[in-house]
């Protein structure tokens, strides 16, 4: 007997964050001025509530009436389904609905969005449990609700699916790539780019290195799994709580699936542990979900299990690539050639943009870029940290380090000798690139000269050898035209409001930071409301490292507007020190307005709105379109540094030293950004040497399914990773600040590729490197 259905209370988590009263928020000596937060390493804004456990994370959430679902996966790659016999599983006690293809509700295709060559919001154009067809082992086929997680996912175990299977699945690979094409688009770029005779170049190149590179499928493995929670109001609106890195993304898919207007669509996510891309957009279990819950009219949470982040959320592409460099003898590029294979499926599209370094970083006479996507049947590929970069970047600067090994050049060099002038494919001018700079000092800290022996295999250690290596980090900088409102009360607080998302990289800190210091607050009265798409209608994403500089262009728009009618306030009284002052002449500092002449003249923002009989002034800002990419050549380059010790017998392979020097313009809070780099960094050695999703190739089926078999680094397997930043801010930039999310793990696969045949003398050009592969 399922309970009847009772309506959760509108709002169950709390999506505002402020500093607790006891929070460590004074820099200290390091702050020059109060206020001046830009910068500082503050702690994080909800550290506490998350160490004691006070944050309440979507799969935690309860409401009265709240009914669970669990689904059930195909066990075939591709075929149909022909039977779904729920007879064991409606007789439990707790079953409320079993829902399949033939009584699903009726749903749209969702648009999917740019990872796809689209201009919507989902990871593919896939209709949920909307026909018998079967795309991929893992895919959803039924749903099960109960009244209880256990009865759901006992009940779920017990639905009996037949299947017929296709004649030939497509899940090889190896079999497939010789059918691949090249897409219309990767990301929106061209996916193919040729400048001058890049094959003549390399016959008559006087050094030349011509090599294919191998990357195998990862996956999202985030501490948390993704999970929903979701009902709908007697009127038709739609409320879901979803571990999103976007709940714009999430709310804009919805309402299209569901055919309604977006505004009936609300989507929340106050906390979120660990994103990485695989939640940055709509995966099938939210969207059944959703429409469990408008069957049995009830709340239903859906949270899955790790095993099913694995089986239908997509991870990260297989790739091949090929890398051609020709050089002449003092080491100038005569051609640069970088070509690649990856899969995907015809319904997810997705070219991951493994060429995208390749196009920025290097000054050629003769470039190639080339990207082609074989279809096989299986799960979606979608973003991980820095997609294409990461995987792109270990082939090119293996090879660059190849070519400075056939030169017998240093690779920091070799680097420097052909550093470009102007984007090499755009042919704009940078707006602000200090990579040899960072090169430089990484150098000198790591103490690169004293401790990287130029003939490979030249120093040992008892068993084990050792060797150093380096490699070029790089990422695009992104921005979106976002929104955002603040409002300022006669109280002295004020709170900021944007539908960003925070999945623990510090959003809500450095937001807070940045409203403060602009306001002229202590950052203990601002405080910052995300994580809910009512806020405003607005395409935030935690995702292209873009969300930091986004928000803060609409934050510090809608301050404008603010302050400006706080000013007009003000000088309503003609005994005002502010009278007929203009508003580039008054400051916001101490919780006022000040004259810019005579810093201590001006009046408070309580003084202000109590005289006017106003308890607070609101304002929605909207930034401007990012048109400084198109007219700059705009990123962040770092230099990856790391020594590493291989075992003579074993082949064992230690991470022994890392050092990461960047170039990420100006730093807003060095503590969080340091982190951030870190993880990236803790993520490239995951990359290189461990992380490995296994593929049948005969089943079409992933055999990894957990964290005992998908081997990911841990404590013992990272060594001490010191972070540098040149912290030069870059004026073309909001706030001079550049995108820190994803660069960690660009270049960190090289670098320890590098390394290895410092170390060893031997190149592994396939990941992970496996100690099997050093053989
Ligand atoms: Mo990132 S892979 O854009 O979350």
């Amino acid at each position: 007997m399922s309970t009847m259905p009772r309506r959760p209370r509108a709002k169950a988590i709390d999506t505002v964050v402020h500093y607790p009263a006891n929070a460590n928020t004074d820099a200290g000596a390091t702050r020059p001025e109060r206020h001046r937060y830009v910068g500082q390493p503050l702690d994080r804004v909800d550290g506490e509530a998350k160490v004691t456990g006070k944050a309440v994370f979507t799969a935690e959430l309860d409401f009265p009436g709240l009914a669970y679902a669990a689904l059930v996966c195909s066990t075939i790659a591709r075929g149909r389904v022909t039977a779904v016999d729920g007879a064991a599983a409606s007789a439990l006690p707790g079953f409320v609905a079993l829902l399949t293809h033939e009584n699903m509700p009726r749903l749209a295709r969702p648009e999917p969005g740019m990872q796809a060559g689209g201009e919507g919001f989902a990871l593919s154009d896939l209709p949920y449990l909307q026909d018998d067809e079967v795309r991929w082992d893992g895919q959803p086929v039924a749903v099960v609700i109960a009244d209880t997680l256990e009865e759901a996912e006992h009940a779920a175990s017990l639905v009996r699916v037949e299947y017929e299977l296709a004649a030939e699945p497509a899940v090889s690979f190896e079999a497939e790539k010789c059918d691949a094409v090249v897409p219309e688009s990767v990301l929106g770029e061209p996916p193919e780019l040729t400048i001058g005779d890049p094959d003549g170049a390399l016959e008559r190149a006087a050094a030349k290195v011509d090599h294919t590179y191998r990357t195998p499928r990862y996956n999202h493995h985030a501490i948390e799994p993704h999970a929903t929670v979701a009902w709908w109001s007697d009127d038709g609106a739609l409320t879901v709580y979803d571990t999103t890195q976007s709940v714009f993304r999430c709310k804009q898919a919805l309402a299209q699936v569901f055919g309604v207007d977006g505004s009936k669509v609300r989507a929340i996510a106050a906390y979120v542990g660990g994103g990485f891309g695989g939640k940055a957009g709509l995966w099938s279990h939210t969207t059944l979900c959703a429409a469990a819950a408008k069957v049995v009219r009830r709340p239903v949470k859906l949270a899955i299990t790790r095993e099913q982040v694995v089986r239908f959320v997509g991870g990260r592409t297989i790739s091949e690539q090929r890398v051609a460099l020709g050089a002449d003898r003092r080491g100038r590029l005569a051609a640069l050639v970088h070509e690649g294979v990856t899969a995907a499926t015809t319904h997810g599209r997705y070219a991951e943009q493994l060429t995208f370094p390749a196009r920025h970083l290097y000054k050629t006479p003769a470039l190639r870029v080339r990207q082609a996507v074989v279809n096989l049947d299986m799960v979606a590929n979608t973003w991980m940290r820095a997609p294409g970069e990461s995987i792109g970047s270990f082939a090119l600067e293996s090879a660059l380090d190849e070519l400075a090994h056939e030169l017998e050049l240093d690779p920091i060099e070799l680097r420097r000798r052909n550093e470009p002038r102007k984007d090499p494919t755009a042919g704009t001018r940078f707006s602000s690139r200090k990579l040899l700079e960072a090169y430089r000092r990484g150098a000198e800290m790591f103490g690169w000269s004293r401790c990287r022996l130029a003939t490979p295999r030249a120093r040992r250690d008892g068993p084990w050898r050792s060797g150093c290596g380096v490699a070029t980090a790089y990422y695009p900088y992104f921005r979106v035209a976002a929104k955002a409102r603040v409002r300022i009360s006669a109280d002295g607080t004020a709170t900021i409001r944007a539908p960003a998302n925070e999945m623990g990289m510090g959003t809500a800190t450095v937001q807070i930071q940045h409203a403060a210091e602009r306001l002229g607050l202590p950052v203990e009265r601002v405080s910052f409301e995300y994580g809910d798409s009512a806020l405003a209608d607005t395409k935030i994403m935690a995702g292209g490292s873009s969300q930091t500089v986004s928000v803060i262009a609409a934050v510090d728009a809608a301050i404008d507007k603010v302050l400006r009618a706080l000013l007009k306030l003000a000088k309503r009284d003609p005994h005002s020190p502010l009278a007929g002052l203009r508003f580039k002449e008054v400051i916001a500092r101490d919780g006022g307005l000040y004259r810019t002449d005579a810093l201590e003249r001006g009046e408070s923002v309580t003084a202000i709105l109590r005289r006017a009989r106003r308890a607070e002034i609101e304002a929605e800002g909207a930034a401007r379109e990012p048109k400084e990419v198109e007219k700059y050549s705009m990123g962040s380059y770092g230099a990856q540094f790391c020594e590493v010790r291989v075992h003579e017998r074993t082949g064992e392979i230690r991470v022994a030293r890392w050092l990461g020097a960047f170039d990420c313009g100006r730093i807003l809070n060095r503590k969080m950004a340091e982190s951030q780099l870190r993880g990236g960094i803790v993520m490239g050695i995951g990359m290189a040497l461990m992380e490995e999703t296994l593929f049948d190739e005969r089943r079409g089926r992933i055999v990894t399914r957990s964290l005992a078999d998908y081997h990911v680094p841990v404590n013992l397997d990272v060594p001490n990773i010191e972070v540098f930043f040149l912290d030069v801010p870059d004026k073309r930039a909001i706030r001079g600040a550049h995108g820190i999310g994803e660069i960690g793990i660009t270049g960190a696969a090289a670098a320890i590729a590098n390394a290895v045949f410092n170390a060893t003398g031997m190149r592994v050009r396939e990941l992970p490197i496996r100690l099997d592969r050093l053989a």
